[in-house]
């Protein structure tokens, strides 16, 4: 992929006459993403204390060729002959360069982050082969789809007379398709990546002669290193990595169900539950271990940098994931790795950000009585759960230290933190290149379109989060079930585990109402 740089003079001419004639100001005033004073504060440090992160410098970012967002289009999942048919007039369209013409008002950046958020970072080009290929990876995997469209890739023109695959949008993940087919742009995304990657490698695996298995373990365990290796960390789930094999790897992948994802920096066993975006504007911290600070629209904009996917050239001591045998960089732009060799430009990740903060709650279709939803209130307010979800964010924007971590005193001037911890499972802020020894207070608003809950996403439902049964060890977990698991007790956060049947239905009307 070769994106053509924008001219910096022709940025600079047209900011100016924007100003001078347009705007107020203010509306353009773009932090700058890779300002490398604001990134040290914005980083929070892994728990163990002789690990440095040092992402790449101002001049390796500010080299990078930046991404261009052409016009979109959505995936029906027809039959072939009507499928023939779309391409054919999707083949007739001219590309749309998103970004050719500046916007000019808010809303003109809220509609533009929308197409950067739907913005692929791999293109390839559309085939009849992958067309049958998805159509079987949405049975295989049980994806959710909706209305006969595939709202996770989409296909893109950006050259005449050619139909492309995009796929590795912030909407791959960032998308919920409903029970009753509705898409909600911004919540829990439940596109099932890790199980569908896993059910493809073991198709292919069986595909492949005898002798090509080896070269298919080798690749599979290097890849896997790149995503979750932390070799710093003295842990099982880290030391495995050496040494683990393909058939492993993929038992690991058909574990994750929707909602959940092995996120880069995660691990196997410690996946993320992927968090709902709306509403984010009001979150202190990002990411369920607060890896990243939120203090203003800067902050949203290095969130989205980083994460699609710079943070894959931070060198942690000398390990760098994405680098040359994990050590040394490429040059800027010749990065192998997704999302490596380029980045979205400074208009691209303010309107991004604009187009986060601007996202709605949908509106809930079957509300509970008021009745209930009073009561459930009072059974909340005594349970003391509004001390840390309180509101009106339902979060008090704190962390909370997992068990086996002690803050430094320097912590306590930096960070808001709540001297408790919650007990759930330290392991994805202890062993992981997303830890940072804290899980962050989440908010409730909008958990009746979600779930699963916890930050691996363990339990499917509220009624199972207030389900003292999920404290046993012969517990079956409703949510992520760890491969080669079949019990696992989800400790922790016993919170409103005594409550009688009649006050956990009120409080879940409550929550469901939020
Ligand atoms: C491959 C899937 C994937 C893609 C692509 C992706 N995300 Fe995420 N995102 C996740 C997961 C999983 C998490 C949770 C990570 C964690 O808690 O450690 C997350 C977390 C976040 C958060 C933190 C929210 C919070 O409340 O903590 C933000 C903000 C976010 N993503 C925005 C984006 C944006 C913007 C893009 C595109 C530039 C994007 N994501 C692309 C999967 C993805
Ligand atoms: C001492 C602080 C604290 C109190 C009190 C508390 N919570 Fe929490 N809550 C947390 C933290 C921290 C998490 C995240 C834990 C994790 O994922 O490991 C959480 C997670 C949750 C979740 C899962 C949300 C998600 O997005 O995954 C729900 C639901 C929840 N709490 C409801 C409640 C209710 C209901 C009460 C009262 C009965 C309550 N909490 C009391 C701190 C608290």
């Amino acid at each position: 992929m070769n994106y053509p740089r924008l001219s910096f003079i022709s940025i600079c001419t047209f900011a100016v006459f924007m100003l001078g004639f347009q705007l107020k100001p203010a509306l353009f005033e773009i932090p700058k993403t890779w300002d490398i004073a604001a990134i040290k504060q914005f980083l929070l440090p892994l728990p163990d204390g002789t690990t440095q992160v040092t992402p790449i410098s101002e001049s390796y970012y500010y080299s990078l060729p930046e991404m261009k967002v052409f016009k979109s289009y959505p995936i029906r999942l027809a039959g072939m002959e009507a499928n023939r048919k779309y391409i054919d007039s999707l083949m007739t369209l001219d590309p749309v360069d998103l970004f050719e013409s500046e916007p000019r008002t808010e809303q003109d950046l809220v509609r533009l982050g929308e197409e950067v958020f739907s913005s692929p970072l791999i293109l390839f080009d559309y085939s009849e082969e992958f067309f049958k290929a998805l159509n079987e990876s949405v049975k295989s995997a049980e994806i959710p789809v909706s209305k006969n469209t595939f709202p996770y890739y989409t296909y893109v023109i950006d050259e005449k007379s050619k139909v492309k695959v995009g796929i590795f949008s912030c909407a791959m993940c960032h998308t919920r398709v409903m029970p009753d087919g509705s898409t909600i742009k911004g919540a829990q995304g439940n596109f099932p990546m890790d199980r569908m990657d896993g059910i493809d490698a073991e198709t292919y695996a069986k595909s492949l002669p005898k002798e090509k298995l080896k070269e298919f373990d080798d690749g599979m365990r290097t890849g896997r290193k790149r995503l979750h290796g932390a070799p710093w960390v003295n842990h099982f789930s880290q030391t495995e990595l050496d040494t683990i094999s393909a058939a492993k790897i993929i038992a690991y992948l058909k574990a994750i169900p929707p909602g959940v994802m092995i996120r880069h920096g995660a691990n196997y066993n410690q996946p993320a539950s992927i968090p709902d975006l709306i509403g984010i504007k009001g979150r202190k911290y990002l990411d369920r271990t607060g890896l990243m600070m939120h203090r203003n629209i800067g902050d949203m904009m290095r969130y989205a940098a980083f994460n699609q996917t710079l943070d894959m050239l931070n060198s942690y001591n000398d390990f760098i994931p994405a680098g040359i045998d994990f050590k040394a960089l490429t040059e800027p732009g010749k990065g192998e790795f997704v999302g490596t060799d380029k980045r979205y430009s400074e208009i691209q990740l303010f309107a991004l950000g604009k187009y986060l903060y601007a996202l709605k709650p949908p509106k809930n279709p079957n509300p509970s009585s008021p009745d209930i939803v009073k009561k459930g209130k009072l059974v909340f307010e005594r349970e003391g759960c509004a001390t840390c979800h309180t509101p009106p964010l339902y979060t008090n924007n704190k962390l909370t230290p997992v068990d086996g971590f002690n803050p430094p005193a320097s912590h306590h001037d930096l960070y808001d933190i709540l001297g408790m911890s919650v007990g759930t499972d330290p392991k994805l802020s202890l062993y992981t290149r997303r830890s940072t020894g804290y899980y962050k207070v989440p908010s409730l608003l909008g958990v009746w379109y979600r779930g699963p809950f916890g930050h691996s996403g363990h339990v499917a439902t509220l009624e199972d989060w207030l389900d003292k049964r999920r404290l046993d060890d012969d517990y079956v977990p409703t949510g992520f079930k760890p491969a080669f698991s079949k019990t696992m007790a989800v400790k922790g956060h016993e919170f409103g585990l005594e409550i009688t049947k009649e006050e956990k239905a009120a409080l879940i009307a409550f929550l469901k109402s939020l």
